[in-house]
């Protein structure tokens, strides 16, 4: 048996309950919250034991830590937690600022202590599919990919409405004082960084085009963000997001001998797609038929769809603990999340004036899951 402890009872902890769910052998040693009354609804529908402050869960030791705050909290939580001797896994982005993510890191490192940050969708069916299809070399050589992830007309949506399993309300002041880079655009890099190598250059540029004014009246961050992403491998990507332009959350790599096509990134069994090009008469054509890539073997659980996603949270907890169990690496790791969170941070960030941006960090080779191998 292996325990967690969640901090931050929000909207997305309902998320990672359904997907602990697939987990039997894990067990929550508590939950917390500064928020008392979430605090209290989510382990009354859940079940769980509630804590009475941070430092009581850090004193049950749970395995690993949950860190589901706000983006604004994760840094001292996770912080806290590293320092105590525990191992984290944190929801994106790691830190809101890129001092605060190698401080994060370095304390990880220093100690010996495992860090990881989400999104866990690279260990998932659609992306390993993917990964599996590149390394056969079904489109051969890969030159250049482009991934969108665009949430539609946000501010029009009917978001007051939209409430989690035990009731919490979708944080939209927070996703918008955020940025939707830096929320966002993790679900695509983490399967390009794990397929093509860590990002040495970034050119981006990113703007607020609504015009929003947040209740606090702060600015909102970027609600656009477009980014060439220049890859060790030497492919290239672009990269865009925002919660403006209709839903579209398209990943295609475009190979010498095909396209790889996947319609979204947040559900682990998006079909993947092989598109050949056919040469007619004297016209170049991209078939109008595909061919569903599969991976022939038994993947991981699945969680239904909730809401907008149809992913398993908790891959990558899951990763983590295994890891810990076997004493091996996770794939999931510091390097991993301090990299993800320096070119987001750099995608977000750009304006509309930066040029091009070179990237510190490096990530390490992430392994296939075995399920994937060859
Ligand atoms: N909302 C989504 O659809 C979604 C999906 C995937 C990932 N995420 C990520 O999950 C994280 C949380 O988002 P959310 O939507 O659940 O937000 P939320 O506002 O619904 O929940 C966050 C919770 O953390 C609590 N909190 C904040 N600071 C804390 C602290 N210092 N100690 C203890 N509790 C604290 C808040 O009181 C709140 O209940 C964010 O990083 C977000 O990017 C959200």
């Amino acid at each position: 048996m292996a325990s967690i402890g969640i901090v931050g009872t929000g909207f997305v902890a309902d998320y990672y309950m359904r997907s602990l769910a697939t987990l039997p052998e894990v067990t929550v040693a508590g939950a917390w919250d500064i928020d008392l009354d979430r605090l209290h609804a989510f382990r009354k529908y859940w079940r769980v034991p509630a804590a009475a402050s941070l430092d009581d869960l850090i004193g049950r030791r749970p395995d690993l830590i949950l860190n589901l705050t706000n983006p604004g909290s994760h840094y001292a939580v996770s912080l806290a937690c590293l320092e105590a001797g525990l191992p984290v896994y944190s929801e994106k982005p790691l830190a809101t600022r890129l001092d605060d993510a190698r401080h994060l890191h370095r304390v990880a490192t220093e100690r010996g202590v495992m860090l990881a940050s989400a999104p866990c969708s690279a260990l998932g069916e659609s992306a390993q599919i993917v990964w599996k299809a590149l390394r056969e070399r079904v489109i051969g050589t890969p030159r250049l990919v482009y991934a969108e992830i665009d949430d539609g007309f946000l501010i029009r949506a009917p978001h007051e409405t939209w409430r989690s399993e035990s009731g919490a309300p979708w944080p939209v002041q927070d996703e918008l004082a955020v940025g939707c880079a830096l929320q966002h655009a993790g679900y695509y890099l983490t399967w390009l960084i794990a397929m093509f190598g860590s990002v040495t250059r970034v050119a981006a540029a990113s703007a607020e085009v609504l015009g929003l004014t947040l209740a606090d009246g702060a600015a909102a961050a970027p609600t656009y963000a477009c980014a060439s992403l220049f890859f060790e491998s030497g492919v290239v990507a672009r990269l865009t997001c925002s919660v403006v332009a209709p839903h579209d959350h398209s990943l295609r790599i475009f190979g010498d001998e095909g396209i790889l096509e996947v319609g979204e990134c947040w559900s682990n069994d998006a079909p993947v797609r092989l598109r050949r090009r056919h040469v007619v008469r004297r016209r170049l054509i991209d078939s109008p038929l595909t061919r569903r890539l599969r991976v022939g073997k038994p993947t991981h659980a699945k969680v239904g769809r909730k809401g907008a996603t149809a992913m398993n949270f908790a891959l990558g907890p899951q990763e983590m603990l295994a890891a810990k169990a076997e004493g091996r690496a996770s794939r999931l790791d510091a390097d991993l999340a301090l990299h993800l969170t320096e070119v987001a941070l750099a995608i977000q960030s750009a304006g509309d004036g930066t040029g091009h941006q070179v990237i510190a960090s490096r990530a390490g080779a992430v392994a296939p899951m075995p399920w994937a191998m060859e």
